[in-house]
């Protein structure tokens, strides 16, 4: 993807999020059609649907030759991330969205033959919009985002994981992550993990893990992320797959190592 077409993209696609943006703000307050997916907090409401759908519907009339993965199913089946590829998460976050009303993000990464290309996270309700053209530099409204502190201290740091992390789990020994928490200066559970990452890549958070996250959940913010320098993947180290549910592990790269340490320590 060259300059100028990321541009037009880009462009296009900012104007859909403000656009989506409000109507999310402007329907909330209706009834929100609450139904249960994968398990009783699992929720979905109808402007999940209609924000996904509004995107899709958009993408199919201007690019109709790119392709979509879509948490809520109104895009494509893909095997491949051959071509340009959008990874929607209408709403991210929408535990915040029902109970709280704040705190949610539309999540829009767009990858161009597997490479991050563009990025959109904005929540909606702060009306901040956090965005990235590979190459070009990672935003946050009009303030553009600093290199992340190569200096880092471990114990200095906050990390974003939820409560899981500390209770039985498949992945990790709940003890040795007890000793992780208590290194670290401060944890946070914000319940949308695209504002999660925007937060690393702006420097007022340091890393965040999570279990298992499907792909609409991180892709804008690994892309925001590589564009400060943070170091993405999974727990394990291994590259980000666009195409897979995996865990999660996005960092600072003074203290990335030192986390992977504690994790392997762990590792079941
Ligand atoms: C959820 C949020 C949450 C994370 C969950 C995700 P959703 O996304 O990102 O922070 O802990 O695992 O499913 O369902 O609100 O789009
Ligand atoms: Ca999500
Ligand atoms: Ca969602």
């Amino acid at each position: 993807m060259d300059q100028q077409q990321r541009q037009e993209i880009y462009e296009t696609a900012k104007n859909w999020i403000y656009e989506a943006g409000e109507q999310i703000r402007e329907h909330m307050n209706e009834p929100l059609g609450i139904e249960t997916k994968s398990n009783a907090n699992d929720l979905v409401t109808v402007l999940d649907k209609q924000t996904e759908k509004f995107f899709v519907d958009r993408i199919h009339q201007v690019y109709p030759d790119h392709h979509i993965i879509g948490e809520e199913g109104f895009g494509d089946t893909l095997t491949n991330v051959d071509g340009t590829v959008w990874i929607i998460d209408p709403i991210d976050g929408t535990m915040n969205f029902v109970h709280q009303k704040r705190t949610f993000a539309i999540s829009i990464g767009i990858l161009h033959n597997g490479v991050g290309e563009i990025g959109f996270i904005y929540d909606v309700m702060g009306d901040i919009l956090y965005h990235v053209k590979r190459g070009e530099g990672a935003f946050k409204n009009d303030v553009q985002l600093a290199p992340l502190d190569k200096e880092k201290k471990l114990s200095e740091s906050i990390i974003g994981m939820n409560h899981f992390w500390l209770c039985e789990n498949r992945l990790v020994d709940y003890t040795v992550m007890q000793k992780f928490v208590r290194t670290v200066r401060g944890t946070r559970s914000h319940g949308s993990a695209s504002l999660e990452l925007a937060y690393i890549a702006e420097g007022v958070q340091d890393a965040y893990l999570a279990l298992s996250l499907s792909p609409w959940d991180v892709a804008a913010g690994i892309i925001l992320n590589q564009e400060v320098g943070g170091i993405t993947g999974d727990i394990d180290g291994n590259p980000w797959n666009p195409l897979k549910r995996s865990s999660i592990l996005v960092a600072n790269p003074a203290i990335h190592d030192e986390i992977v340490g504690f994790i392997k320590e762990g590792r079941k």
